[in-house]
């Protein structure tokens, strides 16, 4: 199945070459972090730049660059988005925090029971309140991107939650409720940018990380870590993000063709994202890196032990809203 998903990815990957686009386009930059082929994220920015493209061939051209070329996900990318110097971005929702408070739910330990209720809710009419949230700073979401769930990795093989006390581990924001999980652990966070993580791991700043399969993979971080403990912990996904002046510079026959086209998109490409991560999952291992799976009983222990952060952050992320996620569990 997964040959398909390369073969798919092979034409689209010539969107990402700056020279792709023909004399006359407006040429519009959508801005990753992430490796391209291969990853959730990438795959599906480079999907939605191929169907502009061919959509609106002769009048605009998405370019996609990947592994942070343009901008890291910082205040510098939504900057830029509002100036209008770039046009589409997909930060994760840790990163949109400080515009959108209800995005931290998907920091919330535990809260989905496994990456088909996170889909689920990505399709449900309540995720729109990130938008609407994101909407008041001049920012649409175009739709939702999925990666997958997080897993811890640390210089120390972990099976419980105190395994790697007295640890700093590499945050991706500033999140209390990210906070709070690793205080229960015993480990101090540090925020850095996706880019610098591999190197800060190598040279020991951090030693460990949580994150996604694909971007532990795709990075290289399992190279320089122990272990990847098999958490399922919390979850990434992305909103697919333009600015509203863009979107208000458009007649509405060709915003119909990128609102349109960011729903097609998602929805296709999200079915993948779990798959995409259990291949990165099966390459780490083929690479001589080690994947903690946990018993059912050692799972018990993390659960357990990341409870009260519910508890703590449900009314700060909105108590209905949090609801609503666990409606779908059921
Ligand atoms: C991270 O910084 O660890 C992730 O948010 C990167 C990403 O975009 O998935």
């Amino acid at each position: 199945k997964y040959l398909t998903l390369a073969a798919m990815a092979l034409p689209v990957a010539a969107t990402a070459d700056p020279t792709g686009c023909d004399t006359g386009e407006e040429v519009l930059k959508f801005s990753v972090v992430t490796a391209l082929q291969g990853h959730p994220k990438g795959e599906a920015a480079l999907a939605y730049a191929d169907y502009i493209n061919a959509e609106m061939d002769g009048r605009y051209c998405v370019e996609v660059y990947g592994r942070s070329e343009l901008y890291p996900d910082d205040e510098t990318l939504f900057q830029a988005m509002l100036d209008g110097d770039l046009h589409f971005a997909a930060p994760s929702f840790a990163k949109i925090s400080g515009y959108a408070a209800k995005a931290d739910i998907f920091n919330l330990p535990f809260l989905f029971d496994g990456p088909l209720h996170v889909l689920e809710f990505l399709q449900s009419e309540e995720i729109n309140q990130i938008g609407d949230q994101m909407s008041d700073d001049g920012f649409a979401a175009l739709g939702y991107i999925s990666n997958g769930m997080r897993q811890f990795s640390s210089t120390v093989p972990m099976r419980r939650p105190g395994d790697a006390e007295g640890q700093t581990f590499r945050v991706s924001s500033s999140s209390p409720v990210t906070a709070a999980v690793l205080d229960i652990m015993g480990i101090t966070p540090m925020k850095l940018k996706f880019s610098e993580v591999y190197d800060n791991l190598a040279n020991g700043t951090v030693q460990g990380q949580e994150n996604t399969f694909a971007n532990i993979q795709k990075m290289g971080f399992y190279e320089v870590q122990a272990a990847v403990t098999e958490t399922n912990h919390t979850y990434i996904g992305y909103p697919m993000l333009t600015s509203q002046r863009f979107l208000d510079s458009l007649d509405a026959e060709t915003r119909a063709v990128f609102l349109i086209g960011a729903q097609l998109i998602t929805h296709e490409r999200n079915r993948f994202a779990f798959e995409l991560n259990q291949i990165s999952r099966r390459s780490i291992i083929e690479d001589d890196g080690v994947v903690l799976a946990l018993s059912p009983a050692e799972m018990q222990a993390w659960r357990d032990a990341f409870a009260p952060v519910l508890d703590e952050f449900k009314p700060s992320v909105g108590a209905e809203f949090v609801d609503a996620a666990i409606r779908i569990n059921a």
